[in-house]
């Protein structure tokens, strides 16, 4: 048993989000440590996608180091990049407690934290001292009091300050925990956000710099397929599937009343799998190569991951499995992936 397997019962028996702070506490007294570093990568791991170098396929999902506080940690369990954010342009508290729940008999993970953020400005000043060699990518959001007709003025100003200290950037139009925000996904308000966004970023001069969509689990296939066209028409770098799900028929009773007990949130973790997998052929089908795509998603082992990639993503993403399971999980993952 690994040092995860010890402290994790006594990390399941804290409230979550107490859990969480202690963790981080623990986390950045590791990243102290004069000795971390990048564990050596198995062979046959690094890949190239939308013009950056992964060491490895596997990333760190937007949403558990949301200030990019533990960046040199992430790097010593072997992630080939993480996902900071997401990052509100101002500072906002996100909703009020208890808003993070765990079922660990069914590996899921309920959550309504809603874009609690230091804003683009701190987290912006913390990434100057970023480590060198691990791919960061920023998560972008809207203020939860901007009216939907202003969200892009909330992008822009959260990409003006986070933009040029990050490798790329992803626009999360689809947390469910920020009344409104699916609504950036229907395509009559994705192309003038996505154009808004490539205006800006390249008078920015960061042309280069890879732009993302991340999207829902909780979209019909025709309008995967529509929002497949405005993407790839618009000149953006890819797209990330998926944030987690509203719906709670993925989990078999009698949990799912357990679940409906805690009222409002995204589902995330095993039992999101089969209906990210859905959403991600379906896209990778209508994408017809014109994207690279970023699995996430229900994925928590080797097979999981060589699953996607096989089904065409470029790179993929593990929040869920990484609670439940521990740092453990990367290498295992990167065992998998290497032995085939
Ligand atoms: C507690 C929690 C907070 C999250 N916060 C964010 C977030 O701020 N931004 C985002 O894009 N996704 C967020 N996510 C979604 C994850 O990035 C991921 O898309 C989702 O959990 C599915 O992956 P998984 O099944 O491996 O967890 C969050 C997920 C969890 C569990």
């Amino acid at each position: 048993m690994d040092l995860y397997g010890l402290a994790r019962p006594l990390l399941f028996r804290l409230d979550p989000e107490t859990a969480h702070d202690l963790a981080f506490w623990l986390g950045a007294r590791a990243c102290a440590w004069p000795t971390l570093r990048a564990p050596e990568m198995p062979e046959g791991l690094h890949r190239t996608v939308f013009g950056l170098d992964f060491p490895s396929p596997l990333g760190l999902a937007a949403g558990l180091d949301k200030g990019a506080t533990l960046l040199p940690l992430w790097q010593a369990l072997g992630f080939g990049h993480v996902e900071i954010g997401t990052v509100t342009p101002r500072p906002q508290p996100g909703n009020p407690k208890p808003r993070l729940f765990r079922f660990p008999q069914a590996g899921l993970i309920l959550n309504r934290m809603g874009f609690n953020s230091e804003g683009a400005e701190v987290v912006a000043a913390r990434l100057r001292d970023r480590p060198q060699g691990l791919i960061v990518g920023g998560n972008l959001g809207k203020n939860k009091e901007t009216p939907e007709a202003q969200a892009l003025d909330d992008y822009r100003d959260a990409y003006r300050l986070l933009a040029p200290h990050v490798d790329y950037v992803a626009l999360n139009v689809s947390s469910p925990n920020t009344p409104g925000l699916r609504n950036l996904q229907a395509p009559e308000a994705l192309k003038p956000l996505l154009a808004g966004m490539l205006d800006l970023r390249k008078e920015m001069g960061l042309e280069r710099q890879p732009l993302l969509l991340k999207l829902a689990p909780d979209l019909a296939p025709e309008d995967l397929d529509a929002i497949v066209e405005v993407a790839a028409a618009s000149g953006i770098s890819g797209l990330i599937a998926t944030n987690t799900t509203l719906d709670r028929g993925v989990v078999a009773e009698p949990l799912r009343a357990q679940v409906e007990a805690k009222g409002a949130g995204g589902l995330s973790g095993v039992p999101l799998k089969a209906k990210a997998r859905e959403v991600r052929r379906r896209l990778l089908a209508a994408l017809r190569g014109r994207l690279p795509l970023v699995a996430c998603g229900g994925l928590g082992s080797a097979e999981d991951v060589q699953g996607a990639l096989d089904d065409g993503a470029a790179l993929a993403q593990v929040y869920s499995a990484l609670i439940f399971e521990g740092p453990g999980l990367v290498g295992r993952i990167h065992r998998g992936l290497s032995r085939g």
